[in-house]
């Protein structure tokens, strides 16, 4: 290839990769933390960031036993982050779960974000029944001994089966209570397909008043989503979700209660993973 032709060529892939591969800068916004994945393939990611959680952990019914395991974790070595469900040959299932070592709390008086870009492996929907990635937050105070879901939970981004339906939802308080748990409260937005798409939190404290501040969901900077302290009308399971410590989750569970258990035809491997570029914080 002629050089300038090369040259030429490169710097139109740039911008793609940019975007793809690095937390975008937001005008207005700082970015105050985040994880782009780099690293060798085949690797865990950074252990300073997250917590590779090992084991099932006895929840909704799910099948999968989290594990260790490169098959199941892994960067990929082009700067994304790659959690991948396996079935072994008794029918038993792996897959991979991350918890951030991180926690932020939405600043008084600003504008939070907190987001990454996600994509799904490319086995037909129709092979993926039983599978449940997420992109999700709990509240930090779960490691203190405070109960699920007083602890506060948003879940950015949920989808079961391979639909491309993404769930934007809030749990807190109790069972029965004001987030309507276990459901929860929550919105539903279209993915146009199983490619890279953004999903976002964003916490707006800038109101200084806890009724009108508002937790909004957004899939590539469209709004599908939103709670309000007063919607809530409950100021300590607001507190919970808005005002206090959270850290993120990524994985991808396997079968249980909400998307029914794997059928014939699910197929695990790369094709069923959850791929990760970014998570990010930014603020006001
Ligand atoms: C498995 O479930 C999916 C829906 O998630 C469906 O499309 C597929 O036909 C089912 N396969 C079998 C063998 O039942």
């Amino acid at each position: 290839m002629h050089s300038s032709a090369f040259t030429a060529s490169l710097l139109a892939c740039l911008p793609l990769l940019a975007q793809a591969w690095n937390a975008p800068s937001y005008s207005g916004f700082n970015l105050v933390w985040s994880d782009s994945f780099s690293g060798s393939g085949n690797t865990l990611p950074d252990q300073d960031n997250w917590n590779i959680i090992t084991g099932n952990l006895g929840v909704n019914q799910e099948l999968e036993t989290y594990s260790d395991s490169t098959a199941n974790v892994q960067l990929s070595g082009g700067n994304t982050l790659q959690l991948v469900p396996v079935q072994a040959s008794d029918g038993s299932w792996t897959s991979g779960r991350v918890e951030s070592r991180y926690t932020f709390t939405p600043a008084a008086g600003a504008q939070t974000l907190a987001e990454a870009d996600i994509r799904f492996g490319s086995n037909d929907i129709s092979n993926k029944q039983g599978m449940w990635p997420a992109f999700w937050m709990l509240g930090d105070s779960i490691h203190q001994g405070t109960s699920w879901p007083e602890c506060g939970e948003i879940d950015a981004l949920e989808t079961i089966n391979g639909q491309l339906t993404g769930h934007g939802t809030v749990h807190c308080d109790q069972i029965g209570g004001v987030c309507n748990d276990p459901g929860g409260i929550g919105s539903q937005v279209t993915i146009p397909d199983q490619e890279w798409h953004t999903w976002r939190v964003q916490f707006d404290r800038t109101s200084n008043d806890w009724q009108s501040e508002t937790i909004t969901f957004y899939m590539d900077g469209n709004q599908f989503g939103q709670v309000t302290g007063s919607g809530l009308n409950d100021e300590n399971s607001w507190n919970a979700l808005c005002h206090s410590p959270l850290f993120f989750i990524l994985n991808v569970a396997v079968g249980g209660s909400w998307p029914g258990d794997p059928n014939s035809s699910t197929e695990g491997g790369y094709g069923s993973m959850m791929e990760v570029a970014y998570v990010a914080v930014y603020s006001t």
